[in-house]
């Protein structure tokens, strides 16, 4: 059996990923795979304890590398316990949020640079996304599709913050063409679906090329 594709969504907050995530669940079941599906921080029992403490409006006073280190943590555990195991059953994993969040929110928003690369490189232990979809949406438009009471700590930071988290995604974007597939996500949801859907299928039939070739 051959190993499931790991697919992440990236993306600013109202940018339409939990609304992607369930169409490209229902399109993956439709075409006979099992899909898994998670988020981060979270997926586990241990990652959804330290998701409480990392977005808890409360914790004013979290330091910069603790945050970065608290997200690391919760993805190595579900990588470990949850996406690898998936992926070697054969399962599609579809993943909200993974890695380049981190690289994006925590390198780039906090300054922390080049070592949150370096931590996740331990946390994720090779397991890697296939493709990844970034969903390219004014951070200001993002944030007014949450309603204000959903708002959570990383959340509640000052556009600025999110401008250049933003800014942070599209330089990823550049240094992996060949796995982040930037999307206009200012469209509606069945032209976003529909663009979804077409890079799975590419990748799909790309994936089933490779093993005859094997
Ligand atoms: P995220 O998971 O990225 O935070 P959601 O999928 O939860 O985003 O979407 C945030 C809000 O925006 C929801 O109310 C959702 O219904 C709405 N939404 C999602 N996609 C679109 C779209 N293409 N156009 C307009 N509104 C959208
Ligand atoms: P979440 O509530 O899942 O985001 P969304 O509102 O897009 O569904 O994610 C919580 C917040 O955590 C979100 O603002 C992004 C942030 N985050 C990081 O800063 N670093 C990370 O590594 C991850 C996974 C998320």
């Amino acid at each position: 059996m051959s190993r499931g594709l790991f697919i992440t969504f990236e993306g600013p907050d109202g940018s339409g990923k939990t609304t992607q995530i369930d169409r490209l669940e229902a399109f993956i079941i439709n075409k006979g795979y099992d899909a898994v599906l998670t988020r981060e921080p979270g997926g586990t029992k241990i990652g959804e304890k330290i998701r409480e403490i990392i977005l808890d409006k409360n914790n004013t006073e979290m330091e910069y590398m603790t945050e970065a280190l608290l997200y690391a943590a919760a993805r190595a555990q579900h990588v470990s316990q949850v996406i690898k195991p998936a992926l070697e059953e054969g399962k599609m994993v579809i993943c909200d949020r993974f890695m380049d969040s981190s690289i994006a929110y925590q390198g780039f928003g906090r300054g922390l640079g080049d070592s949150v690369r370096v931590i996740n490189e331990y946390a994720v232990n090779g397991c890697f996304p296939d493709i990844t979809f970034l969903l390219k949406l004014d951070p200001e438009i993002g944030k007014i599709r949450i309603k204000v009471e959903d708002r959570d700590r990383l959340e509640l930071e000052k556009l600025e913050y999110h401008k250049v988290v933003f800014r942070a995604y599209e330089e990823l974007e550049k240094l992996y063409p060949e796995r982040i597939i930037g999307i206009d996500a200012n469209r509606s949801i069945d032209e976003i679906s529909n663009e979804i859907q077409f890079h799975i299928e590419g990748l799909m039939d790309k994936k089933n090329i490779d093993l005859l070739g094997e």
